[in-house]
């Protein structure tokens, strides 16, 4: 059955306590409400998110990144609420998913259970040990009678441990026919979404309650759930990964956001963070490395290197404190405490210790150019724009300012000069 999906993303968030709209706090470095798109997409293509609160600024996030969602902007001020959120909403498919942009677990096979369910109206249901802040669920002889707002519940109601998830998977012309109908008699003064489950039951139809775990539903209110909900998350991305063959030395300690791409046997050491658009094939991450942007093929990187990006590391070795930015590397050795940066590096190279890439002047960024089985000895720097041949020998604490030809040998230094006896005529024989 076709289904129009609806992701409630108009509240204040006030909880927060931030100048970003709620939607937008990010999970595994993607927007919350941008999880809860990715799951809809997996059931429908007719997506409507209804906003308000800054929904400029949202509304211009989601179209740098997707193409085909809809927009309706809530008459709060009129109507706030759950309830009001749904007003002069168009559904135009026979079943309607009803989803939160505050929900970054949700899964569509979470999400399929509600869609199979035999009924008019299935609601999703969690069990908490803990119930605050969630509508109760009263569910009599296995059916559901109503959802009670906290805020409006009897002493005995607020001991209900069953609440509402805040999902529903409906037929749409009980939408169409209930939001109207809504009243705002409640202590909150909004139009309560909840309340068509009593007015369905007063109408006699079937409404079920599907029990969903709490990890899926959970809903992010505060920088506190915000963080819980990451933890989880991350947990996931990690396991996939190490389903499908990548090694990773204390998961706990790395974290992978969600664009990220692994490939082949990859080893994943302790305290590594892959950020964007990062793809790892068949290499060795080791510890406390950071990648961004990066794409790293058939190489070791790290411990504690820094790829930065568009990089391109193919069959290469980074070593310890090597910062790397905007190269394309292929078959080269850079050990230790390095900067190279808008550089290109191919096959055969060697940067020794400390060399750097001097690629700004201060107005733009120049590219430094090194070719074939070059030695870069230790600390030296490269003055970019440069262009150094194959086979090319730069010695050891160079300054290198101009191009190098192929086979050469390049050096800088001031030439020694070594006094005989002179320590002794400086701090006297006796010493
Ligand atoms: C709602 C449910 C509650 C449930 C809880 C689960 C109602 C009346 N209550 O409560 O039973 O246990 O979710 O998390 O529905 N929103 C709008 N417009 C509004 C208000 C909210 O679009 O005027 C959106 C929010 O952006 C959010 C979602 O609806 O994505 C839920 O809003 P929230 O304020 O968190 O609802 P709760 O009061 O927590
Ligand atoms: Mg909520």
């Amino acid at each position: 059955m076709a289904i129009s999906v609806v992701i409630l993303a108009a509240g204040k968030g006030t909880r927060m306590k931030s100048n970003t709209p709620k939607v937008l706090h990010e999970i595994s470095g993607k927007p919350m409400l941008f999880h809860s798109i990715d799951v809809a997409k997996k059931i429908s293509n007719d997506i409507t998110i209804i906003l308000n609160h800054q929904s400029e600024l949202i509304i211009e996030r989601i179209e740098e990144v997707y193409g085909d969602i809809k927009f309706h902007i809530q008459d709060v001020a009129n109507f706030p609420g759950t309830g009001g959120a749904l007003r002069g909403l168009e559904l135009k498919n026979p079943k309607t998913l009803i989803l939160n942009g505050d929900m970054p677990l949700l899964t569509k096979e979470a999400l399929d259970v509600l869609l199979d369910a035999d009924a008019d109206i299935a609601m999703s249901v969690i069990e908490l040990a803990d119930s605050n802040g969630y509508g109760r669920v009263s569910i009599e002889n296995g059916r559901v009678q109503k959802i009670i707002e906290e805020k409006d519940c009897t002493p005995d109601e607020l001991a209900i441990k069953s609440v509402n998830a805040g999902i529903y998977a409906l037929k749409s012309e009980i939408l169409n026919n209930s939001i109207p109908k809504l009243d705002n008699n409640n202590a909150q003064k909004e139009y309560y979404l909840t309340d068509i489950i009593e007015m369905g039951m007063q109408d006699g139809l079937d409404i079920v309650a599907v029990y969903g775990k709490e990890e899926t539903f959970k809903g992010v209110n505060s920088k506190i759930d915000l963080a819980d909900a990451e933890v989880i998350h991350q947990r996931r991305i990690k396991k996939a990964f190490m389903a499908q063959g990548v090694t990773m030395r204390l998961p706990e300690s790395i974290y992978i956001e969600s664009s990220v791409e692994l490939e082949g046997e990859c080893i994943i050491e302790n305290g590594v963070t892959l950020l964007g658009k990062t793809k790892i094939i068949n290499s060795h991450i080791k510890t406390n490395s950071i990648i961004e942007d990066a794409l790293i093929n058939e190489s070791s990187i790290g411990p504690m290197a820094r790829i930065r990006p568009k990089s391109v590391i193919e069959t290469s070795h980074i070593g310890n404190f090597v910062e790397v930015k905007k190269s394309t590397l292929k078959g080269i050795k850079a050990g230790h405490l390095s900067y190279l940066g808008d550089s290109q590096i191919d096959e055969g190279s060697n940067i020794g210790a400390g060399v750097i890439t001097c690629n700004y002047d201060g107005k733009v960024k120049h590219q430094t150019i090194i070719g074939k089985n070059v030695f870069v000895g230790s600390d030296s720097q490269l003055i970019a724009p440069l262009k150094i041949e194959d086979d090319v020998l730069i010695a050891a604490g160079s300054t290198i300012t101009k191009n190098v030809k192929k086979g050469s040998l390049a050096m800088t230094r001031v030439p020694q000069k070594n006094i005989a006896d002179f320590f002794y005529k400086f701090f006297g024989s006796k010493k």
